[in-house]
């Protein structure tokens, strides 16, 4: 399983240092967490940062749009160096629209569910996307407790990618840290987003991967 620490709680006056040591830790993409102030109450940063983290790492950039009527960035961070694109189910009236002009861009694509959305509403893109998004807290904020209903969620998605034959990843967004990183693993995810507990003050990225990490390799 891989994970993506997300850059929404560092500390961005040390933000080469932060990222540096992320990878030195074997972090294997970056989630940049987007939000407009608008599907969600926060409002975070856009093509800049983007940039800014294609020039400090080859890592994929995995960009997390918290964002309604996302088509009108999506160019710009593809330019920035995105390497893949999550749009949220909630936030679309096109969502085949969109998936299209992702894929035109020639990144990988992705749908994010929120918390109260059922997985069967993935169900008609699923063959189409590299990637879902299971939220696993209600978006907008790092820290949050893990939402437990999740776990049944990828289970279910996890058996329905199987069962199609299909090769559309999961990713989980949300609450996940050293408490919940195991069973996050067990019931299917294949990409865990780790937010709060990778950039914290006092310890470095890099500790808390190789703890996180630890935790998916035994089963403790
Ligand atoms: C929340 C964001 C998450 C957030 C996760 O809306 O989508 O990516 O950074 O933070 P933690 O890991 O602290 O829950
Ligand atoms: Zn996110």
């Amino acid at each position: 399983m891989h994970i993506y620490p997300s850059i929404l709680t560092i500390d961005f006056s040390k933000l080469e240092e932060q990222i540096e040591d992320a990878v030195r830790g074997g972090a294997d993409g970056i989630h940049v967490d987007v939000m407009d102030g608008q599907f969600v109450p926060p409002i975070t940063f856009g093509t800049p940062i983007i940039q800014a983290l294609h020039s400090l790492t080859d890592l994929p950039l995995d960009i997390h749009m918290m964002v309604v009527n996302p088509d009108r960035f999506l160019e710009d961070f593809v330019t920035a160096g995105a390497t893949s694109i999550t749009v949220h189910y909630e936030a679309l009236d096109r969502v085949d629209t969109t998936l299209d002009k992702i894929a035109d861009l020639g990144v990988k694509t992705s749908l994010a569910l929120n918390p109260e959305t059922t997985i069967e509403k993935s169900y008609p893109y699923l063959h189409r996307l590299d990637q879902i998004l299971l939220m696993s807290v209600k978006p907008g904020y790092g820290g949050q407790s893990f939402i437990k209903s999740s776990l049944d969620k990828i289970h279910q998605l996890k058996n329905k990618i199987t069962n199609e034959g299909l090769e559309t990843v999961i990713q989980v967004d949300g609450g996940v840290n050293l408490k919940t990183i195991t069973s996050v693993a067990e019931a299917g995810a294949d990409i865990v987003v780790a937010g709060s507990v990778v950039f914290q003050p006092e310890v470095k990225p890099s500790e808390s991967l190789k703890l996180l990490k630890d935790k998916t390799r035994s089963n403790n």
